[in-house]
């Protein structure tokens, strides 16, 4: 969808659709009061025949409305005025765009009522209401043979807005939102494409493809025989028991000056988790094509950043694997070393993912990084401390911890940090190696934190346990895109460019 801004006069603008909020007890909103005056009470007199008092989820399509000059005038409830928030305006925004994709409308203008500045400013609600309306409208067909899209899909939104002022607002609203929706939809898509598609090969190529888009952005993939090179013992015994070759991605963005450290991000990219000899249970086992959505958001911030040019370097690398069972795949009790060179006993073959993020971790340190950042869906613990709508956060860095909760707070898109103290290290001892995989009963998102942070003592790192809020189950099964929001805000917030 195409995205633009405008300012002007709800009563004067020339579109098929113009949409407009209305209040509980058929409040008008200002908008709606404007076009109402000029076209002498119309709104008024439709709201009086009860077919909508503006409830939360009501909409109201009216036709050729007089004194205006719009096609059609689409009327969204949004609540009562006092409780009108982000999570309102946002269900309000989800509910427009769904109606008109499913439409006739290929055009609209959004004039929702603005949220009282001391609960958000423009730019972070009109920035909402793109990343929502890209919600309602993304779709993953791709694998079906008849996708029936919609006959007349939403094509171009425009947000309105009053004066000269908040259009410059606006539009830098505009290109964000855009840009970090482009990186959603790229996270979304990687994670929803089956396994037998998506292999680690089938990630590296996608990062190699937006490599090649952009001057700025240096994709380098290495095979497994580098990764021997490098000694990384503990990836590779992950992929020894599948016949996909592991990769490591390394995309390096360089938009800042050539020496400022670069944001590092590590994301899991383990294309299909049946646990290894550890075998998982088969119910629901399908979602563990999921287990690589730490490194699809990983690329999906790299796409947003080289999109917007971000004057920043971003170093994003994606350890890459497949993790099932065979004559050759680990088996608990096998000991393997590291690239750091601290042996691990694997007592569970399906703790993997910090298997592949140890070695990917230490291979961080060569950028010289101001800050790591990893994202994996790394703990089912995680789900059941969290639940789905917070993304576990453990840090050995409280500034950097306090940046993260404050993206995610500003973006909606929420960490929740657990702790990550001394005590819970003891669980990761092993009677014959370094350290254990597993950190036994208690605390599995931490232990394997923990785990982590024996590999990340030099950096300012924080973790992001994504296994709750990366993908929805059930009926609505698909990939979120988190935690791309919250990284590209930060990194938006980072390169100054929210001033
Ligand atoms: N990818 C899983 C974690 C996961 C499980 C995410 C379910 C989302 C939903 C990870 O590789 C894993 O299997 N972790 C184990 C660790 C355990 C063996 C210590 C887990 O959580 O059960
Ligand atoms: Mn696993
Ligand atoms: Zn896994």
């Amino acid at each position: 969808m195409n995205y633009n801004a405008k300012a002007g006069d709800p009563s004067r603008q020339r579109t098929p659709c113009l949409v407009l909020g209305i209040f509980s007890r058929r409040k008008l909103s200002d908008a709606a009061k404007t076009v109402d005056r000029a076209s002498s009470g119309f709104l008024t007199s439709i709201l009086k025949k009860g077919d909508m008092d503006g409830e939360p989820g009501q909409t109201l399509m009216l036709y050729d409305l007089p004194g205006t000059l719009c096609e059609r005038v689409l009327l969204v409830g949004c609540g009562t005025q006092k409780d009108y928030d982000r999570s309102k305006h946002s269900e309000a925004v989800g509910k427009a765009i769904s109606k008109l994709n499913s439409g006739h409308t290929m055009e609209a203008i959004l004039c929702l009522p603005a949220l009282a500045p001391a609960t958000t400013d423009l730019y972070t609600q009109l920035r909402d209401a793109i990343i929502k309306s890209n919600e309602a409208t993304y779709r993953f067909d791709q694998c079906k043979s008849d996708p029936k899209p919609p006959k007349r899909p939403l094509k171009k939104l425009t947000l309105l807005v009053s004066d000269r002022k908040a259009l410059k607002i606006a539009q830098k609203a505009v290109t964000h939102g855009q840009a970090i929706t482009h990186g959603i939809n790229l996270a979304k898509d990687l994670g929803n494409m089956p396994g037998n598609i998506c292999t680690p090969s089938h990630l590296a190529e996608q990062a190699r493809r937006l490599g090649r888009k952009s001057s700025k952005l240096k994709v380098k993939v290495l095979d497994e025989k580098q990764m021997e090179t490098l000694k990384m013992g503990a990836l590779l015994s992950v992929s020894r028991g599948s016949r996909q070759p592991a990769k490591l991605i390394i995309m390096e963005y360089h938009g800042g000056p050539a020496r400022s450290k670069p944001v590092v991000l590590v994301g899991k990219g383990l294309t299909f988790d049946a646990g290894g000899i550890s075998i998982k249970p088969s119910p629901a086992m399908d979602e563990m094509k999921y287990d690589m959505c730490g490194g699809a958001s990983v690329i999906g911030t790299l796409a947003a950043c080289a999109g917007l040019e971000l004057p920043i370097n971003v170093v994003g690398i994606v350890p890459a694997s497949e993790n099932l069972p065979d004559g050759a795949a680990n088996k608990p009790g096998d000991i393997v070393t590291s690239m750091s060179g601290q042996t691990i006993e694997i007592l569970n073959t399906d703790a993997e993912g910090r298997l592949l993020l140890c070695d990917a971790l230490t291979y961080s340190e060569r950028f010289n990084p101001a800050i790591v950042i990893d994202i994996a869906t790394l703990t089912g613990a995680c789900v059941v401390a969290l639940g789905s709508h917070a993304t576990g956060l453990l840090s050995n860095n409280d500034t950097l911890a306090d940046e993260i909760l404050e993206a995610g707070e500003h973006c909606n898109d929420r960490a929740w940090r657990l702790p990550l103290w001394e005590e819970y290290q003891k669980q990761l001892d092993s009677n014959f190696a370094d350290m254990a995989n597993i950190g036994g009963k208690g605390g599995g998102t931490i232990t394997a934190a923990c785990f982590l942070s024996r590999f990340t003592k030099k950096q300012k790192w924080a973790h992001l346990d994504i296994a709750g809020s990366a993908w929805r189950s059930g009926i609505h099964k698909g990939a979120t895109g988190r935690p791309v929001t919250l990284l590209t805000h930060l990194l938006l917030k980072r390169s100054n460019q929210l001033k």
